[in-house]
């Protein structure tokens, strides 16, 4: 059994992986900023992040704590910074002071925009997001046996106020409101279940480095939105295809988000689900 914190456990992925961990009979105390949690901290606040790590005293960090609005990063660099850099950086220098724990840091997909699927190597930065993103992982690296998990989830959202990429859709599709769904966008998520649980088997190990961790091919996200819809039989009429280069958004989007997670599969013995399955067999 570990002593595990979740950091930003409050948050969407937080709400499927804490339950997760608590089920593969793991302590785990879960972090939150504004919401309810085992313990409240400002992790932009080094002071109050040693704090709260003196106080646990985990073998084990999971970091979740980000800010995902790409257009209000785009608006405020600085902000983008202190959400999604500073605490980790706060994190690495309270286990590399005295703490000594592992290090597990979930980062993002966004880093990519390349037709064919990316290697961990072929990072594109094509907005403020994205950059404050890696400057995460870079500082989250500082930590001896680090991991830096590069994703992108989908599933039923168990956080009030907190709705997923698939809950949107669903959303959508069920009170027949417009929406365009995008052709040229490709990704390769995993469903918050399969994703909690590969999580878990990074915990309990002790290999480092970075890591995309996907489904085994992608789709677009129209393909994806459809195949949602087949699944559970709703009406897709309200829904028009189209190109994210049609709406006019803050922050330039990456379209080209695919991973390679052969690294993954390898490092860690499994086979990854191909998204069609994903899509067929997960909570949704
Ligand atoms: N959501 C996606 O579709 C998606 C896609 C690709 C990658 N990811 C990555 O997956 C990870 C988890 O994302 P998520 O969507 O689950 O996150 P989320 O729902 O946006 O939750 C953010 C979490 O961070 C906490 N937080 C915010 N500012 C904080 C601060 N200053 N100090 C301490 N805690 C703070 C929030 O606390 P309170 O709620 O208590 O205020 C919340 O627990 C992130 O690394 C993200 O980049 C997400």
């Amino acid at each position: 059994m570990l002593n595990i914190i979740v950091t930003g456990a409050t948050g969407l992925l937080g709400g499927i992986l804490v339950p997760h961990l608590h089920a593969k009979g793991h302590k785990v105390t879960a972090h939150g900023l504004t919401k309810k949690a085992d313990v409240n901290a400002d992790l932009t606040d080094r002071e109050a992040v040693f704090t709260m790590m003196d106080s646990v005293r985990p073998d084990c960090v999971i970091n979740l704590v980000n800010l995902s609005n790409v257009d209000r990063c785009e608006e405020d660099p600085d902000l983008a910074y202190r959400m999604n850099a500073l605490p980790a950086e706060n994190l690495a220098a309270a286990i590399l002071d005295h703490h000594g724990a592992r290090l597990v840091h979930i980062s993002t997909d966004h880093l990519y925009d390349n037709p064919a699927p990316n290697p961990e190597e072929r990072i594109v930065i094509r907005n403020t997001y994205a950059l404050s993103k890696h400057a995460s992982e870079l500082a989250a690296l500082r930590v001896p046996g680090a991991i830096v998990l590069r994703v992108n989830f989908f599933g039923k959202s168990r956080t009030t106020g907190r709705l997923s990429f698939s809950d949107s859709l669903i959303e959508n599709f069920r009170s027949g409101k417009p929406m365009t769904l995008f052709t040229d966008v490709l990704f390769s998520p995993l469903s918050m279940t399969t994703l909690s649980e590969m999580i878990r088997i990074v915990a309990e190990s002790g290999t480092a480095g970075v890591f995309n961790l996907g489904s085994r091919n992608g789709m677009s996200k129209r393909d994806f939105a459809l195949s949602l819809a087949r699944r559970l039989n709703l009406q897709n009429g309200s829904a028009r295809d189209g190109l994210s280069t049609d709406v006019n958004l803050k922050a330039r989007r990456p379209v080209g988000m695919l991973m390679d997670s052969s690294r993954f599969e390898r490092a860690f013995n499994v086979t990854l689900p191909a998204l069609e399955d994903e899509i067929m067999n997960s909570k949704v």
